[in-house]
């Protein structure tokens, strides 16, 4: 193997991070380009440039349409489920981006005040995005396919001034109307945002709620553009809420000045895209891959995104990657592993991308989720170039293990997301800290400090980021993830040590599913574990004690119907949940704790351990058949 650049710029960006950041920061466009790289002085909290001003939308649109890229796309919209597409150019984005930043300062949204934004793939999430960063505002994007119990967690944490939302979101199957889950969702919530922005689709316009709803196209034609507002590199660009074991969502916190200069590190050394070069990247601006890649990294790169209102399957066939691809001659494609099993079911022979021309693609990217080998194997022969995995999370922002495909290409092993990415030093360690000897498993974890771009804290909770992540090996930072590196320093990624659920590259809490289902009046006691799915990667499972009194056999089935309801009506759809079962006890340690680890590996057939503090036996002898799949007789 051949890894001389990688290796150099690796060992540097470790031993020596000012001098390797220091140089990448040359690419963002500064007011007040930094003195200092790495600020180490509140240890366990690092801070990068911190001396350093930029605005960030600045350097996304404004910079490319002064430097003559004006009348290059910026952002193709493309959406089956409307029938719509629209090219929007540089100039036109920097126009639309100022005039709704221009209508948020008049709303009395200035430096530092947050902004929920809860909107389908349209360009007006975008939009809504780039013009918080503009005036220096903080977006909190909340993923359209949750409802209200997740939509009030996020707007009490964030406490946003104003909402951006549109009437409605287009699944293949049906119309959703936002505007239901969004007045549940402030309901409950007890911080009411002052004006909620609402843009109207013709699929299933909204009543505006007087006096708090504007209308979108009306808020925009009335204001005057802002400009760019100074921000400091480390004040926070947005904050995205993940799942953490618990049901209260964890608010990752972005700075402006390390984000940007590591997208526009990641875009020409691991995703080998160019200014001027088109990018498609199919997942959603509600989750970290869409922030970074389909909107932040390719505009700070003056590359044009692609934004795709569709699925891989059923708008209108499995050809739509491939249909995109050749329309646009998108050079790279970055989508989650799930995407490609639903490709391969409706279409393994690949008949539909012979109908199209994607010479113009160099690499297919997946993350999201662990790349199994079949779909590997099977998206290697039928494209016939690189099939990239890369691993890492909504706390990290970008990579933190890739093939780095612009900086120096190296063999790809299949079920390895490759090498360590310049700035994080990954290890894996036994329970007690040690290292692992290469090819033994353990957790993942990566010393500190982390690279620029990743998470400095949690929004509001210093103490809840440490507690979660810093503090089970001093120094290092705990990804939750399981895993093992080969002697070749390739990294294996083997799934969560947690009970984080990874519903078809969703990610998904388990706590907050148990949250809705112990909501039911009838439920005593519940839990949820993801089990093994070929398709999806995991799904979800429900186990639930009845209260006393009330009888399963007469009233179970309707009990469980309600139920997979509920965690619709609560959590959204994207849960997925589709089996709950009614259980005479759940398996618990003697001091209550639910045995999740145990069952998981009963329900996916594997070797399974029962700790001896486990408190009555016979429940899980009883539960055993339950979890492997049989009805409770
Ligand atoms: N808004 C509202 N509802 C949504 C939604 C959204 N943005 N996204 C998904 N849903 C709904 C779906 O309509 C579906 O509803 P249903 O149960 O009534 O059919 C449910 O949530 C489950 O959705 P999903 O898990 O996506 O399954 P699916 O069968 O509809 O689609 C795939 C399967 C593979 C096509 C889809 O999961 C996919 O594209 N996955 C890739 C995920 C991804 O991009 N992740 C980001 C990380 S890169
Ligand atoms: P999210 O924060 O939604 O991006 O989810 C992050 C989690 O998804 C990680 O902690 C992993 O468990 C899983 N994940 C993401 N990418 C990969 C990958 N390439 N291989 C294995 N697991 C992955």
């Amino acid at each position: 193997m051949n890894n001389g650049v990688y290796r150099d710029q690796y060992e540097q960006s470790i031993t020596d991070p000012t001098t390797f950041w220091g140089n990448a920061a040359h690419a963002i466009e500064w007011i007040t380009p930094p003195t200092t790289v790495l600020d180490d002085s509140h240890v366990p909290f690092y801070r990068w440039f911190t001396d350093g001003t930029l605005n960030t939308c600045f350097n996304a649109v404004d910079r490319h349409v002064r430097d003559g890229r004006g009348d290059q796309d910026a952002i193709l919209y493309d959406s089956p489920v409307t029938g719509t597409k629209r090219r929007i150019t540089y100039a036109e984005l920097q126009d639309q981006v100022a005039r709704l930043a221009g209508g948020l300062t008049d709303l009395g949204v200035t430096k530092g005040d947050r902004v929920v934004i809860y909107m389908p793939m349209i360009p007006e999430a975008v939009i809504g995005m780039l013009a918080c960063a503009r005036i220096g505002a903080v977006h909190s994007v909340v993923f359209g396919g949750f409802a209200p119990a997740e939509l009030s967690a996020r707007i009490e944490d964030a406490a946003p001034k104003v909402i951006l939302s549109a009437s409605c979101g287009i699944e293949p199957t049906r119309v959703i109307e936002y505007k239901p889950f969004l007045d549940a969702g402030i309901e409950r919530s007890s911080h009411t945002p002052e004006k909620v922005v609402i843009l109207q689709r013709e699929q299933a316009p909204a009543e505006l709620t007087q006096g708090r709803d504007l209308d979108w196209a009306e808020f925009v034609a009335a204001s005057q553009p802002a400009d760019c507002v100074e921000v400091a590199a480390t004040d926070p660009l947005y904050v995205l809420y993940t799942s953490g074991t618990t049901g209260r969502p964890k608010g990752i916190v972005r700075d402006n000045g390390g984000y940007a200069v590591a997208l526009r590190w990641s875009m020409e050394n691991i995703y080998d895209v160019k200014p001027g070069e088109v990018m498609f990247t199919a997942s959603d601006v509600g989750w970290v891959v869409g922030h970074s890649y389909i909107v932040y990294a390719p505009l700070l790169t003056g590359a044009t995104t692609v934004l795709y209102e569709g699925k891989p399957v059923g708008t209108p066939d499995a050809g739509a990657f491939w249909r995109i691809v050749d329309e646009y001659q998108a050079v790279a494609l970055f989508t989650a592993p799930t995407a490609f099993r639903a490709i391969k079911k409706e279409d393994a022979n690949a008949e539909l991308l012979a109908e199209h021309d994607v010479s113009s693609l160099r690499n297919l990217f997946l993350a999201g989720e662990r790349l199994d080998p079949d779909t590997y194997e099977w998206a290697s022969s039928i494209l016939g170039i690189p099939v990239v995995d890369n691993w890492w999370q909504t706390e990290t922002g970008w990579p933190i293990a890739a093939n780095l495909r612009g900086l120096e290409p190296m063999p790809i092993k299949a079920g390895s997301p490759s090498v360590a990415v310049p700035g994080f030093d990954v290890q894996v360690v036994d329970e007690v800290g040690n290292q692992c000897d290469p090819g033994n498993e353990g957790a993942i974890v990566i010393k500190l400090p982390m690279p620029p771009g990743t998470l400095p804290t949690l929004w509001g909770d210093d103490e809840r980021y440490v507690e979660s992540y810093l503090s089970a090996f001093e120094g290092y930072y705990l990804t939750g993830d399981g895993g093992m590196i080969d002697e070749d320093g390739y990294i294996y990624v083997m799934g969560r040590t947690d009970d984080v659920l990874n519903v078809a590259g969703h990610r998904l809490s388990t706590g907050a599913i148990e949250a809705a289902l112990a909501g039911h009046p009838d439920v005593a006691e519940c839990c949820v574990i993801g089990v093994h799915d070929d398709f999806k990667g995991q799904e979800p499972r429900g186990f639930v004690v009845l209260k006393a009194g009330v009888d399963p056999f007469a009233d179970g089935e309707r009990i469980t119907k309600e139920l997979v309801q509920r965690v619709r009506n609560e959590v959204g759809a994207v849960a997925s949940l589709k089996r709950v079962d009614i259980v005479t006890a759940l398996p618990k340690t003697r001091s209550g704790k639910i045995l999740r680890k145990t069952m998981r590996e009963i329900a996916d057939g594997k070797p399974f351990t029962v700790p001896g503090t486990i408190e009555d036996a016979s429940v899980l002898d009883d539960l055993s058949p339950v979890l492997r799949g049989h009805k409770m007789g």
